[in-house]
């Protein structure tokens, strides 16, 4: 992201805005190499490289941490190529560049995590880490053992096989069935795909908890922080 250059400073507890201002003029502070003393200087805080007195100076953005009930009808995306709603529309109120932790599709809604610590949302998308996943999803007809089954010991999926995953019957709605379902991968609509295969598609599907963070009853379109316990949670996976 672009910031000036004495925003850039204070943030990282250098000086005072005001300060920091000074020691631009002062000629105290370096951007790549080149002695900067134009206060409207503009920089690029996760590229430049930014000295003070010879000594770098870190970005220093605090790592936040946050639970999103994304409603259908928003990509999971920093920026959609068809000007869709994303899901950073409706955190407009973190001012830090936080990204989505894995996808969840369009149309389906539930809980997705955002950060900005790049260690943490490497670790949760990285395939070798397993982390369950569990939806809600309300299927057509009713699975039968065959279906169970398949969950349970795997299906052909686009030439893999799926590991074992939990199918359970909530509550039997007469056309339709309402399903806890729990996978620990994150293949592209897998959810979706592996019910199709048993043939109960979905009529609709959310997110209700990753690992053992839940979603709780937090509102559809709203945010919270996390706890600290969840973030530790979250790191000791
Ligand atoms: N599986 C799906 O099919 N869709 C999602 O959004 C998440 C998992």
């Amino acid at each position: 992201m672009q910031v000036r250059l004495q925003k850039y400073l204070a943030d990282a507890g250098i000086a005072s805005r005001r300060k920091a201002e000074e020691l631009i003029l002062n000629g105290q502070v370096k951007v790549n190499g080149v002695t900067v003393t134009e206060l409207g200087t503009k920089i690029d805080d996760r590229k430049d490289e930014v000295l003070f007195n010879g000594k770098r100076v870190e970005n220093s953005e605090k790592l936040v941490y946050i639970m999103l009930h994304k409603p259908e009808g928003y990509v999971t995306t920093v920026k959609d190529q068809f000007d869709r709603p994303t899901v950073m529309d409706l955190i407009k109120g973190v001012k830090e560049r936080v990204v989505p932790v894995g996808r969840l599709d369009y149309d389906t809604s539930g809980l997705l995590l955002l950060t900005n610590d790049g260690e943490l949302t490497y670790k949760l998308t990285h395939p070798k880490h397993v982390v369950e996943k569990t939806y809600m999803a309300k299927l057509f007809g009713r699975p039968d053992t065959n279906a169970f089954n398949k969950f349970k010991w795997g299906m052909e999926l686009e030439g893999r096989r799926t590991a074992p995953a939990k199918l359970e019957i909530v509550e039997d709605l007469g056309k339709y069935c309402m399903c806890k379902i729990t996978i620990t991968e994150g293949r592209n609509r897998q959810v979706r795909k592996m019910c199709d295969l048993v043939k109960h598609p979905v009529a609709t599907l959310k997110r209700v908890g990753t690992g053992e963070l839940e979603l709780g009853n937090l509102p559809k379109g709203k945010y919270r922080y996390l706890t600290e316990k969840e973030i530790r949670y979250l790191k000791n996976l």
